[in-house]
């Protein structure tokens, strides 16, 4: 094979020495403008299971990068004065010109053609270099690829710039871990990350959001003006060190802003696209590299494969370029991920700064999603068992011992949960005429019996015509009072959990059928009226709704006082209201649903108005001493709906009104949303409420394992979590998790003493077996 390779780069010469090596009868040239001893860039880290990949695909250069390596285990995080260290992260550094040098001389020894100071112009055919003839063409030219942009209209890329700013830098100061310091001052926010990438030199990447950049005054500053004030800021971690540059050759800022390429697809004909050129992931995750070599590791194995017997040369190298980007792409897609995760979290560290240093450090390991709570036990027991003493201790008053995060208590008001669990509320569609039955006891009761720590009911409706459907519990007749009294006294005569009333109305969603029989379909026979802010059917398929007058809010408002009232009377520890899913309070934040042009629609305070008049009515009639919830919808996923930056607005607002804590869910107001589902998948929405607006919130939405929920405790993207579905294929999920993470101090029921201690062994002898 005739090959031209555009770029010399980690994943241009990578490719190049595989390509030699698999077949030395290919011709494989390469072009790089810069000269062989440019350097541009400092180092590059490489985990331990990436170094485990080049092992085997090149015994020569792996020896080589090994010989040349700096290692190191712990991550140092600086901040507010503390430093926080956690081990055991296993990886390691080298420059990058050493790499490069490491990659070009392997190449040449394999006889590939490479050419130093070689540009291909933009619009210049291939002849220009002396390679109009080939069978393939390999874009290995970096984020900015020519060659990508020349192709656009078939490669169809996409590329997201994003604001923060960061400056790439070296400094002679060597650092024993991997070391991330932040300075907080009258501008905002600044950090470093920097790494030890050989016998001489660290790698020192400045990065800061845009606000902090233009107040410290970068937009107008030198390069030199830059690195000096940047050698000031941090000045304590360089000891006197200088910060350097190796990249005078950029014209202009050498500040940089983080582009996320990517492309939908990465061959055309017999051009193809390779590391930078084919994906960026965000450098605070260190991935570019490999991402780009083990690219180039998978194109290699895929041209070498025999072809299909009978098939034309060029179908058979469409097939292997097919092959090629189905094998990278999920890979690529997945680092992205835990990439934006990352940058995301540095782009907004504003809003984590103010968290205790234990706890922000913990946020800043954990920021990917990558690295869990028991992983980071795994690479650190004491670091770990440090967070969890350090996070039970402000939790209870002064324990001593490592708790798992979820099983430390919560305050609200004068009420303490024994855990962080929640049962999330969960209609069950089981009730007549709003009576909560047998059914309702048992499937709660056993909840409770199961350990959480808070158990909420479903959606009780304040009215009949509150209902969604004939199947929903009420809070609206005496007969009510009775039928939740009993379950509440249940719950607390015979478990330590506590029990919250979830009151709404289902306003433009109701008179439909059983949950059971389908979701959002109209009665066969027997509908209601159905009531809204405006005249807009929820789908084409439901009623439109009867827009409601003054006199409607108000009757509204005082069923929802009066159903709290009775709450008082059944002895519910707390009380929420339901604003979210498109119900009818949800249906008047969202502009999907309401487009009043009175006082209580239009701007988002204009739309909050009447639900935070219905919430100011409840609170005024619930115990001062109670605690009190709002569920909301923190995004519609539509555009021209509600947003993220919306629910910290609405969040404030309730929390004015005298919320304690804030239940952070997500759409279902109109069908035309475009929700990204995920493990945890709304938990970034209550993690942007918590911090920014430093308001309590539970988390909800995937979350299934008590190690997620551990993790989001502890790095304060939630204070509570709830679980829904697992709580209905596990009622006793709580119990289940403690004897997992081997916390035997959790409250089991006394009748069920032997499953716990039988449970307990079992999992101690599988751990046993295990190690
Ligand atoms: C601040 C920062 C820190 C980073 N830290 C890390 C890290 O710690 N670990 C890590 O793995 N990755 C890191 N990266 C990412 C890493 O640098 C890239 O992902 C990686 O270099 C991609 O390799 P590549 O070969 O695809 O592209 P590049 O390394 O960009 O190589 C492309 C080459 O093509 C050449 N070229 C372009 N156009 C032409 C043309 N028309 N003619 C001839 N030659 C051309 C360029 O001169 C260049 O040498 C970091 C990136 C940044 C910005
Ligand atoms: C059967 C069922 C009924 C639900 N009923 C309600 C409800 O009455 N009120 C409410 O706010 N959410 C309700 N939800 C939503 C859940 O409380 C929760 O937000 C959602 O299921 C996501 O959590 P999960 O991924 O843990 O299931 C219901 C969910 C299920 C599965």
């Amino acid at each position: 094979m005739k090959v031209v390779v555009i770029g010399g780069g980690p994943a241009g010469l990578y490719f190049a020495l595989l390509m030699k090596k698999a077949n030395s009868a290919h011709q494989v040239t390469i072009v790089e403008r810069n000269a062989a001893d440019d350097t541009f860039g400092w180092g590059v880290v490489f985990s331990d299971q990436t170094m485990e990949n080049f092992r085997q695909a090149d015994a020569e250069t792996y020896r080589a990068i090994t010989d040349h390596f700096a290692h190191w285990d712990d991550i140092d995080v600086h901040v507010k004065g503390v430093t926080v260290t956690s081990g055991g992260h296993g990886f390691s550094g080298i420059a990058r010109r050493t790499l490069l040098e490491i990659l070009a001389s392997r190449a040449t020894e394999l006889g590939v053609d490479v050419r130093f100071r070689t540009e291909l112009a933009p619009d210049a055919s291939l002849a220009s270099i002396g390679s109009g003839d080939y069978d393939l063409l390999v874009a290995a030219d970096g984020v900015n690829s020519g060659i990508r942009k020349r192709y656009a209209e078939h490669f169809r890329p996409e590329v997201d710039l994003r604001h923060a700013k960061y400056i790439w830098l070296g400094t002679t100061r060597l650092f024993d871990a991997f070391t991330f310091a932040f300075i907080q001052n009258e501008c905002g926010v600044f950090q470093a990350h920097a790494y030890r990438f050989d016998e001489r030199q660290s790698a020192f990447i400045v990065e800061c959001d845009e606000r902090s950049w233009r107040a410290a005054g970068f937009d107008r500053m030198t390069t030199d003006e830059s690195i000096a004030a940047c050698e000031r800021l941090f000045g304590q971690w360089l000891d006197g060190h200088p910060l350097l540059t190796n990249m005078r050759h950029l014209r202009g800022s050498q500040w940089l802003t983080f582009p996320i390429v990517r492309n939908a697809s990465w061959f055309y004909e017999n051009v193809v696209l390779i590391g930078d050129a084919a994906h960026t992931a965000h450098f605070s995750i260190g991935s570019g590299t490999k991402l780009a070599m083990e690219d180039a590791i998978s194109l290699v194995r895929v041209l070498n494969e025999p072809p299909p017997p009978n098939a034309d040369p060029q179908s058979a190298l469409r097939e292997a370029l097919q092959r090629y980007q189905d094998d990278r792409s999920t890979e690529a897609l997945r680092l992205q991920n835990a990439a934006r995760n990352s940058m995301e979290w540095f782009e907004n560290v504003r809003r984590y700064i103010h968290l205790p240093p234990e706890q922000f450090a913990y946020s800043l390991l954990t920021r990917s999603q990558r690295v869990s709570h028991e992983n980071l036990r795994l690479r650190d027991r004491g670091y770990l068992e440090g967070v969890e003493r350090w996070f039970a201790a402000r939790a209870s008053d002064g324990g001593q011992k490592p708790v798992p995060p979820m099983f430390t208590p919560y305050r609200l008001r004068s009420l303490t949960l024994p855990n962080r669990i929640v049962v999330s509320p969960m209609d069950v569609y089981s009730a007549t005429d709003g009576v909560p039955n047998d059914f309702h006891l048992v499937h709660l009761g056993a909840r409770a019996l199961g350990g959480a720590g808070l158990v909420f009911t479903e959606m009780a409706c304040v009215s009949p015509e509150g209902r969604i459907t004939l199947g929903c519990t009420g809070m609206y007749a005496p007969e009510h009072i009775a039928g939740w009294k009993r379950i509440v006294d249940f719950i607390h005569e015979r478990t330590p959990a506590k029990a919250c009333l979830q009151l709404g109305h289902s306003g433009r969603k109701g008179s439909t059928k059983l949950g059971l029989e389908g979701t959002d379909i109209p009665m066969d026979e027997g509908n209601w009226e159905v009531l809204a802010p405006s005249p807009l059917a929820h789908r084409p398929t439901m009623q439109v709704p009867r827009v409601m007058s003054r006199a409607d809010m108000e009757t509204v408002r005082d069923q929802f006082a009066r159903a709290t009232t009775m709450a008082i009377d059944c002895g519910f520890d707390m009380v929420e209201l339901h604003c979210a899913h498109g119900y009818l309070l949800s249906s008047f934040i969202t502009p999907l649903a309401n487009q009043r042009t009175d006082e209580f629609g239009g701007s988002l305070e204009n739309r909050l108005r009447f639900p935070v008049e219905v919430f100011t009515a409840m609170r005024a009639a619930w115990p001062s001493e109670k605690p009190m919830s709002v569920r909301i919808s923190a995004t519609d996923w539509v555009d021209g709906g509600v947003t993220g930056d919306d629910s910290v607005q609405i969040a404030q607002a309730f929390m004015a009104a005298g919320a304690d804590i804030i239940h952070v869910s997500t759409g279902q107001t109109s069908p035309n949303a475009r929700p990204v589902y995920g493990r945890m998948w709304q938990t970034p929405f209550s993690d942007r409420i918590r911090n920014e607006a430093r308001i309590p919130t539970i988390a909800v939405g995937n979350v299934t394992e008590a190690d997620q929920v551990n993790s989001i405790i502890a790095a304060g993207r939630a204070d509570l979590v709830a679980l829904a579905r697992p709580h209905l294929s596990d009622p006793a999920w709580t119990l289940h998790a403690a004897a997992e993470l081997g916390y035997t101090e959790q409250w089991w029921p006394q009748q069920y003493r032997s499953g716990k201690q039988q449970l307990e062994r079992l999992v101690e002898r599988r751990k046993e077996i295990k190690s």
